[in-house]
């Protein structure tokens, strides 16, 4: 089957977040199942493209004040998946993909309607594929257009659209005049459709027309039909039940392991763990922590700094924290709010914080291989993939029970010897300091914790499985495409 992926990131092309990874790891693994997979992501400033060539000239997009201009670049192919990337420097080409610290870029509506539409036309002259799988609220306009603006067009009659949901905290939000603006009908301004308290809202087009909606893991999946984390979506959502499942990301292990890590300063394996110990050292020294026993326990944390993440607990509970015997490196950029938390933590406790705020890859892989135990307290999170990292690297994942969290991390039992990681579940500074303190208290038993250690990096979360569910989905969804033109072409006649 023919698969083209519309996301807004991709590794190696582009990242913000863990979408980025799984745009740079899942469309592989389709095609080594023998789909064939086209994956379209815009051009930004930060794409480095070894061998650019410029495949479809100039598309044109029609906006209501005047009209836009898009080429398409191909970055070739890789593992057999052709790489697309939709051109247009007034709006991609920026210092940041979606804005910078003041906040979004004001234009996001335009952008991203540019994008998907670009992307509708492209794939007329390069191949209209059987499926669009879209990704989050700024593909979300592919099947809004699919279903409105190109309900007639011939060269989409049978093609099918599944989107996934990887956050729905962010559902592209706009003020009801981008609808004419981007030359999109009035009447999707409505509850049924795309109107969301007064405004226009990218996501819930796509939950509305998409034919089968997924999100990364089991327990999201529910979760977000509830009031708590469905962020008023919930109700569209809950009509929609049938077409909703959770699959959970797998994750890339020839870039994420401790035997293949091109990042840290020393391999490591489950039968000989001795390397480990040298990328504690080495994550310790980056960190300017020269004076640490390399027996105290290091907890690591890389993230996006956001309210989703739980690092609110955090402050809660630091002075008590910081009586324990531990260090905390910190690696992560984002919300001035978070960044201020963490500088002033570590101002105040500077034998038992460190901080570098910054998004840097190296860095990140040098704290999954050095740190002992890594700190997860999301207050919601669809899948994580942090965590599953952490367990191939015998990081021993503390985590906030939630969404792919709880679905990945099974309690440790020290008496059976089963489990690979530290969960809590209430959110609150209490419940996170307990399961810290537990956590703490297993490692002085070095002996046990290495069975904990070897749980986690035995456990395996590679594509395989979770690109085969896709390929289920996707025959569904060619079913149902396929019924209904049947019914319809009955009607007809
Ligand atoms: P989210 O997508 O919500 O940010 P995930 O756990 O799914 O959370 O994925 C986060 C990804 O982004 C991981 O690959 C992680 O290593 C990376 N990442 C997050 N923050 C940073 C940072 N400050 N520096 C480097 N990598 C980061
Ligand atoms: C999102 C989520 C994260 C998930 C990632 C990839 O950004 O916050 O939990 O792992 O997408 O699906």
């Amino acid at each position: 089957m023919h698969i083209a992926f519309v996301a807004s990131e991709g590794v190696p092309f582009s990242k913000t977040g863990g979408l980025a990874d799984v745009v740079g790891a899942l469309p592989r693994a389709l095609a080594a199942l023998g789909h064939q997979v086209s994956l379209y992501l815009p051009r930004y400033r930060q794409t480095k493209l070894a061998d650019p060539a410029t495949v479809v000239r100039s598309i044109t997009i029609p906006f209501d004040d005047k009209y836009r201009f898009a080429s398409v670049v191909t970055g070739g192919s890789q593992f057999g998946v052709r790489f697309y990337f939709i051109d247009c420097p007034e709006y991609f080409d920026r210092d940041a993909l979606y804005g910078t610290p003041a906040g979004d870029y004001p234009d996001n509506a335009e952008r991203f309607a540019l994008f998907s539409r670009a992307v509708l036309e492209a794939t007329k002259i390069l191949g209209v594929p059987h499926l669009f799988h879209c990704h989050d609220w700024q593909s979300a306009l592919v099947p809004v257009l699919l279903r409105t603006v190109y309900a007639e067009d011939p060269a989409f009659r049978d093609v099918g659209t599944i989107f996934t949901i990887h956050n729905m905290g962010y559902q592209g939000l706009f003020p009801p005049e981008v609808l004419p603006l981007l030359t999109l009908p009035w009447d999707l301004f409505t509850m049924s459709k795309m109107e969301f308290f007064g405004q226009v809202n990218f996501l819930k087009g796509a939950l509305t027309y998409s034919d089968f909606i997924t999100t990364v893991s089991r327990k999201y999946s529910q979760e977000i039909q509830t009031a708590e984390y469905g962020f008023g979506l919930e109700g569209v959502l809950r009509d929609r039940a049938a077409t909703v499942t959770g699959i959970l990301n797998g994750v890339d292990y020839d870039e994420w392991s401790p035997q293949a890590d091109k990042f840290t300063t020393a391999k490591y394996s489950p039968q000989d763990l001795s390397g480990k110990a040298k990328c504690k050292q080495d994550i310790l020294t980056a960190f300017g922590v020269t004076n640490a026993d390399a027996k105290v326990p290091v907890i690591g944390i890389v993230s996006r700094f956001a309210a989703q993440k739980g690092f609110d607990l955090i402050a809660q509970i630091m002075d008590r924290l910081a009586r324990e015997e531990m260090i905390m490196v910190v690696l992560g950029s984002g919300d001035k709010q978070f960044e201020e938390m963490f500088a002033r933590l570590n101002k105040q406790f500077p034998n038992k914080i460190a901080l570098k705020v910054a998004y840097d890859n190296a860095i990140a892989h040098k704290i999954e291989a050095g740190a002992d135990m890594f700190l997860m307290p999301s207050k919601y999170e669809p899948c994580g993939l942090n965590q599953i990292y952490s367990l191939k690297y015998g990081t021993v994942p503390i985590v906030r029970a939630t969404g792919g969290l709880d679905d990945t991390i099974e309690p440790w039992d020290a008496r059976s010897g089963k489990g690979t990681g530290f969960k809590f579940t209430e959110y609150t500074g209490e419940a996170l300091l307990l399961a810290v303190k537990h956590a703490l208290q297993a490692f002085r038993d070095q002996t046990s914790w290495q069975v904990l250690m070897r749980n986690g990096m035995s456990k395996d979360f590679s594509w395989n499985a979770s690109a085969r569910e896709y390929g289920k989905i996707y025959d569904r969804v060619r079913q149902m495409r396929g019924v209904s033109q049947a019914t319809a072409e009955k009607v007809l006649v």
